[in-house]
Parts: C-alpha cells; sequence; structure tokens
C-alpha cells in the first residue's frame, strides 16, 4: 500500500504502519540496539510522507516532543512501548498501532524489561519537532525546537 497527497489521514498513516509491521520479515534485519540511546534508520522518505524503524531498549526513550505538525501513526512490533500524554499513559504492545494529528504531544518509553522495535510513519515528512518537559502543574513548557538537519 502506498499513502498518497490525497490520503495522509490519521487513518491512512496507521493502516501504513500497520503494513509495515506486518512486513517485518522485510527489515527487521535492519535493526540494531544501541545501549547509547535509541537506535532509528528511515526506511523510506518521499515527498508525502517518511517510514523510521526505531528500537528501544528498556529505559530508553524519546521525552515528550510534537512533530512540527506533521501526522503520524506507529506500530509496536516487537515487545511493548508505552505512550505517555500530560497526565496519561497507555501500554501499546506487538501489533498494535497508533495514530495522531498534527497537534499531538507525547513521551513514548520503554518501561519494560525486554528490547521493543516500532515502525513510524509521518506526513509530510519530519521538518521540525519541539521538545518539551512537564512543570510542576503538568503544564507542558517548552524546551527547544529541532530542525531535521539535526537529527
Ligand atoms: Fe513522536
Amino acid at each position: 500500500m502506498t499513502v498518497t497527497a490525497t490520503d495522509t489521514g490519521t487513518r491512512a498513516l496507521s493502516a501504513r504502519a500497520r503494513s509495515l509491521a506486518e512486513d517485518s520479515a522485510e527489515w527487521l534485519h535492519r535493526v540494531r540496539l544501541d545501549p547509547q540511546g535509541r537506535w532509528y534508520e528511515r526506511l523510506h522518505a518521499d515527498a508525502d510522507h517518511e517510514v523510521w524503524i526505531i528500537s528501544w531498549l528498556p529505559g530508553q526513550s524519546t521525552g515528550f516532543h510534537d512533530h512540527g505538525g506533521s501526522a503520524g501513526a506507529f506500530a509496536v512490533v516487537l515487545g511493548e512501548l508505552e505512550e505517555a500524554v500530560p497526565g496519561a499513559a497507555r501500554t501499546l504492545e506487538g501489533g498494535q498501532v497508533r495514530g495522531f494529528g498534527g497537534h499531538h504531544v507525547h513521551d513514548v518509553r520503554n518501561v519494560s524489561g525486554a528490547p521493543a522495535v516500532s515502525v513510524h510513519v509521518y506526513a509530510p515528512p519530519l521538518s521540525r519537532m519541539n521538545r518539551y518537559d512537564l512543570d510542576e502543574n503538568g503544564e507542558l513548557v517548552t524546551l527547544r525546537s529541532e530542525s531535521a538537519e539535526e537529527w
């Protein structure tokens, strides 16, 4: 399945992430584990969307961030991940998919005791990400903005 400019809604992105996860035999051999931090590789990029695979050792996390206005979806392929938003968190297990719109802010983390692998789709391709912390009231505080050239 391909995602075109006309169907890059969250549902299409979720379907793309699910499809990539189901075809993990095509790309799983690329995955590495890095004790220094999350390992990631861009699997695909075109004008409409991009795909990243990420591995997570226990304790590795993104920190709170947005996606610079891009919508996205990610699927857990192996292990499990926790997605936190301010005030709430949910666990995603292998085979589960989470789609989100262009204003979504989350912290994705491996709080389990085993490695995890996930596949992420963003449309349009990521150009900027803003990083946040939580203040004492649980409100988001902007830390900094990163452009695509920085990662
Ligand atoms: Fe994210």
